[in-house]
């Protein structure tokens, strides 16, 4: 990070020479550090809008442009020619990493796939109808129980079992929650098939029948799990690094972004976007969806659309609706395909609208992800699980960052307090 000066000058003709530092490309950012010590005041930005909250040397978006880079990778060219796995190592290692490696990668994620036996009780004291988004943070928390003594963070081979531990259990867990959703027996996993192919395996096989997998189910999911594997600095990835900068076990920083994710303005908008597409029901209905999303007074917005950092095309979406023709194409699930092209159509008349092209509103990763994993007979409830399981390689890349950076600090904001001034405390027979 090269330096430069950004001067401030408070009301009062207080001077101070702000640090600004340089990333490899994107915005220069002011160091505000010594501001409040020098001028008394500290910045006010809620949302973090304009506030970098950390440097990183994992993932980088140009919001204007419509880029996003893993580890300098455009995102496309990770798409076409990768798969899930090497994006993993590529994450936690920042290169690609040579035949060999990638090989000892898969082997280690492939033989970490197995809970512990006693974890699958947890499933027991679950509800038949437990949101899997519930199940899967309880039980990602759960593990912290199992791996507390075992996991010491400031030491780099622990921080390495830990990331393949969870990367490899995640999709386990998903699947038991399913399963319990389902009232279906738990299947164990299968180290023979691949990332994907297993997860479809755990997933929707039976012990009553043989199950065959879907080529194109699984390069499908694949797909969208090399899209979500990173964002840098969104919601979930930015609790990850908060609950983990107090040196928490990284099990519990995991399921708090796993709870943090599953709202609808993030990964819980791929159900959002599928409820809605199912309630506009028509294509002769989307007007007067399109002008619910415009009224001020009613709070419906069109799910799957606009983002924090892209003012353009998320790249993402681009890749994934072309993936959703190719499913809907191969997979002969005519039955989604009246939804897809509610989907296309809606799309165009917010794209040709002004209010949403005067806002730079445009269809997010979330708009499509979900007509491929109802195609795939994901029901809508596990969307944000499946987002999840992509995601967590970038939470756990960005855990490990924060973590091996030895002049980390936890993580601590401050506030414009707006409550009452100093009073005098009433005794309750007074009041
Ligand atoms: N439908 C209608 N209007 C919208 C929408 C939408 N989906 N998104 C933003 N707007 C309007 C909003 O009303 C505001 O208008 P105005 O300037 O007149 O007040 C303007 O656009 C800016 O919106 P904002 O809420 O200030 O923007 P934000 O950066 O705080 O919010 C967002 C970003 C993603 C939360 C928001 O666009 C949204 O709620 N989208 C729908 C939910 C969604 O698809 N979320 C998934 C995001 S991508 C995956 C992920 O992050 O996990």
């Amino acid at each position: 990070m090269s330096q430069d000066a950004f001067r401030l000058i408070s009301p009062n003709g207080t001077e101070s020479a702000l640090p600004v530092h340089k990333g490899t490309t994107g915005p220069d950012v002011i160091d505000i550090g010594k501001l409040y010590r020098e001028q008394g005041v500290f910045t006010y930005d809620p949302g973090f809008v304009a506030t970098g909250s950390c440097s990183s040397d994992i993932t980088f978006i140009d919001g204007e442009e419509g880029v996003l880079m893993y580890r300098g990778y455009p995102v496309e060219q990770l798409a076409e020619h990768s798969n899930f796995i090497e994006v993993c190592y590529l994450l936690l290692y920042g290169e690609l990493p040579t035949k060999d490696e990638l090989e000892k990668f898969d082997h280690s994620v492939r033989t970490h796939t197995m809970l512990n036996e006693g974890m699958l009780n947890f499933f027991k004291g679950f509800r038949y109808d437990a949101h899997p988004m519930a199940q899967l943070s309880a039980v990602v928390g759960s593990m912290s129980a199992y791996y507390h003594d075992t996991t010491d963070i400031h030491d780099p081979q622990h921080r390495d079992i830990f990331a393949h531990r969870i990367v490899a259990k995640l999709p386990t867990i998903a699947a038991a929650a399913y399963k319990l959703n389902v009232g279906q027996p738990f299947i164990y996993p299968r180290n023979d098939l691949n990332y994907s192919e297993n997860l479809l395996h755990m997933l929707f096989a039976v012990p009553a029948e043989p199950y065959e997998i879907d080529p194109i189910a699984a390069e499908a999911l694949d797909l969208l799990f090399i899209l979500h594997a990173d964002h840098e600095q969104n919601c979930s990835t930015s609790t990850v690094r908060m609950a983990a900068s107090s040196g928490a076990n990284p099990y519990s920083a995991i399921a708090a972004g796993i709870s943090a994710l599953w709202g609808p303005a993030h990964g819980g908008a791929n159900e959002a976007v599928l409820k809605m597409l199912e309630e506009i029901g028509d294509v002769s209905q989307i007007p007067k969806y399109v002008e619910k999303a415009k009224d001020r007074d009613d709070p419906f917005r069109l799910m799957g659309f606009g983002h924090r950092v892209y003012k353009n095309f998320d790249p993402r979406a681009k890749i994934i609706r072309k993936m959703a023709h190719k499913v809907l194409e191969r997979l002969g699930q005519r039955d989604d395909t009246p939804l897809f092209d509610l989907a296309l159509e809606l799309e165009q008349v917010a794209l040709k609208d002004p209010f949403f092209i005067e806002r730079n509103l445009y269809p997010n990763v979330d708009f499509y992800s979900g007509v491929i994993y109802r195609a795939l007979g994901i029901p809508t409830s596990m969307f944000t699980v499946m987002f999840s399981i992509g995601r967590c390689v970038g939470w756990t890349a960005h855990w490990t960052e924060m973590i091996s950076d030895p002049s980390g600090k936890i993580s601590r904001p401050r506030q414009l307090y707006t409550g009452p001034a100093n009073r005098d405390y009433v005794a309750v027979k007074d009041r």
